[in-house]
């Protein structure tokens, strides 16, 4: 995946837009679906005709970008993504990110479902994530690093824009939504976590778990986008109420905080787009 790679797919998305290619992206992460058909006029492109777009394989997870209005502004809608966790080699997660820089996009929200470690937030409420713990083992900045890209050595210490976060604060407050906000860790999956796993998170400060998101961060700060993130919140964390966990439960209460969530990215939008 080189950079002329990554060029090559921003320039065949470019060809298919009428007018110019919006700032803002936004990421829907599973059981978020829905919130794509608030995009207005949207020109939609499937993850299967985009050269070189690594294509998702979950269940809630359409793959397809939208590229419309939201709340009156541009947006390019991420509907689905590619989870480590499918097997794509670590570098092929860089993909879709890189594209969207190359395309101009300078703010990138990125959403995910997650389990909260925290009683206070359950299940379909949300959690601005303000920092991140990379659990994963997953890179895909590790390779022969291109410059045009960004450094070999990317600072990760804003990689949460506080700015975008107060944004989403105030969007939330204006909203009567309550945003929780906390530290986000990525495990690999395809497993939910153990109760000693979600134990030992705890005590190095998380506050919701997942199996995406981070490797976006990683390549976004690495070409210099602004990154901010809301995780819906689908569960308590193993062990933590007594129940299994299913993937139809995280998609259940997916769907109720994805109601909120629609109502925040579309507030979000018409005050950063
Ligand atoms: N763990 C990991 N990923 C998840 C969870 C969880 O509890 N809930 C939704 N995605």
């Amino acid at each position: 995946m080189s950079y002329e790679d990554v060029q090559t797919c921003a320039s065949f998305i470019r060809e298919k837009l009428d007018g110019p290619v919006p700032a803002v992206a936004m990421v829907l992460g599973s059981g978020l679906n829905d919130l794509a058909d608030s995009i207005e006029n949207p020109t939609i492109l499937s993850y299967a005709d985009l050269p070189g777009f690594p294509k998702p394989t979950v269940e809630g997870h359409a793959g397809r970008m939208l590229i419309g209005k939201l709340g009156g502004k541009g947006v390019i809608c991420m509907q689905g993504r590619a989870h480590a966790y499918e097997g794509h080699d670590n570098y092929k997660l860089a993909f879709s990110t890189r594209v969207l820089w190359a395309l101009g996009v300078e703010i990138l929200v990125l959403t995910n479902a997650a389990g909260s470690l925290d009683e206070e937030a359950g299940p379909g409420s949300l959690m601005a994530i303000t920092d991140h713990i990379n659990f994963s083992g997953v890179n895909p900045l590790v390779g022969i690093n291109d410059e045009r890209f960004g450094p070999r050595f990317s600072d990760m210490t804003a990689a949460w824009d506080k700015e975008l976060t107060d944004d989403l604060r105030k969007c939330a407050e204006q909203l009567s939504i309550k945003l929780h906000e906390g530290t986000y860790l990525m495990a690999k999956g395809p497993n939910f976590e153990t109760p000693a796993e979600i134990k030992a998170f705890r005590v190095w400060g998380a506050n919701a778990v997942g199996m995406s998101t981070v490797p976006e961060c990683l390549v976004a700060r690495h070409c210099g986008m602004r990154v901010c993130g809301v995780s819906s919140i689908t569960n308590y964390a193993a062990g933590m109420t007594g129940n299994e966990l299913t993937h139809d439960e995280t998609m259940e209460f997916g769907a109720i905080a994805a109601v909120n969530l629609g109502k925040l990215l579309k507030a979000f939008a018409e005050k950063v787009a």
